[in-house]
């Protein structure tokens, strides 16, 4: 599976990932800035805030992300998710993601 990333700055990352790795993981496992990821993928702390730029087709948002979704930093969009819940190959295999500018 393949997460793009695009920044503020208008910088972008491509990663290809293994399969059951987060966009949340995956960014920081290959260095991409701006995703901080502090609960560890628990949905617990809204710094791993994304954007979905493609038509994915994703799960819907579970109570708990739909909860720590209102706590963001960067005000939350319709197409607002936690990095941590978008997991590759089980949730997507191409997804692109605006990162949010702040995360904290
Ligand atoms: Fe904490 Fe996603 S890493 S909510």
């Amino acid at each position: 599976p393949k997460i793009t990333y695009f920044h503020p700055d208008g910088a972008i990352d491509t990663v290809e990932v293994a399969e059951g790795t987060s966009v949340m993981r995956a960014a920081l496992a290959n260095s991409v800035s701006g995703i901080v990821g502090e609960c560890g993928g628990q949905a617990m702390c809204a710094t791993c805030h994304v954007k979905v730029r493609n038509d994915a087709d994703l799960p819907e948002v579970s109570e708990d992300e739909d909860e720590m979704l209102d706590c963001t930093v960067d005000e939350r969009q319709e197409n607002s998710r936690l990095g941590c819940q978008l997991i590759a190959g089980r949730d997507f295999d191409a997804i692109e993601v605006d990162v949010a500018e702040h995360q904290v």
